[in-house]
């Protein structure tokens, strides 16, 4: 399947808020913020949220939201080889179709362009799936964050990862 990737906008936001809640939803574990947290946040803070132009889409050809991520570089000058990738989430009926691959390919791409070279991220220790695909695409355990949620379940571990892009 072709898909097409671009920076998301504040006129993204009914896809956006729609695809956010139900990843919020179906895994709890696998994101910092719960669906309570954000299920009355207001459409504008999501539009000034998109705004920022950190958020990435992918869209199948019937231009659908499949997938999303937020692409996040430093700032400060020593440290602009870095980009954090925060709420990377596939659409259920998206998952296992290549379009996370692609997604992944062309946010790499993307931070090679502009000169980013380490990509980092936190993943739950429990999310094998996730795990997997990330260690696919080269990235590498570098640490970890105890009790980084308190879930339903309890405390909940993160595994900090870094993908050093220039290999
Ligand atoms: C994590 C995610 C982005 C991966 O995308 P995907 O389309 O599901 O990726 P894939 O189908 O390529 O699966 C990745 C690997 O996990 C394997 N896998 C599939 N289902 C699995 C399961 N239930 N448990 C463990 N591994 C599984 C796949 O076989 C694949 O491994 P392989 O390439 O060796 O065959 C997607 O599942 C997702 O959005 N999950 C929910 C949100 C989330 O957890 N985001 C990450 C936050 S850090």
């Amino acid at each position: 399947m072709s898909f097409r990737y671009r920076l998301l906008t504040a006129d993204d936001q009914p896809a956006f808020r729609a695809l956010r809640l139900l990843g919020l939803q179906l895994y709890p574990e696998n994101f910092l913020s719960s669906y309570d947290d954000e299920v009355g946040t207001p459409a504008e803070e999501d539009r000034e949220r998109l705004s920022r132009g950190v958020s990435r889409g992918l869209f199948d050809p019937q231009d659908r939201l499949v997938a999303m991520t937020a692409f996040i570089p430093e700032t400060a000058k020593r440290a602009s080889h870095r980009a954090y990738i925060g709420g990377f989430i596939v659409h259920p009926d998206a998952q296992g179709t290549g379009a996370a691959q692609a997604l992944m390919r062309n946010l790499i791409a993307e931070a090679r362009d502009s000169g980013v070279w380490q990509l980092e991220l936190h993943v739950n220790e429990t999310n094998t799936r996730a795990r997997k695909f990330y260690a696919k695409h080269g990235f590498r355990e570098a640490g970890t964050l105890p009790n980084s949620i308190i879930s339903d379940k309890g405390p909940e571990t993160d595994l900090f990862l870094v993908c050093d892009l220039r290999g």
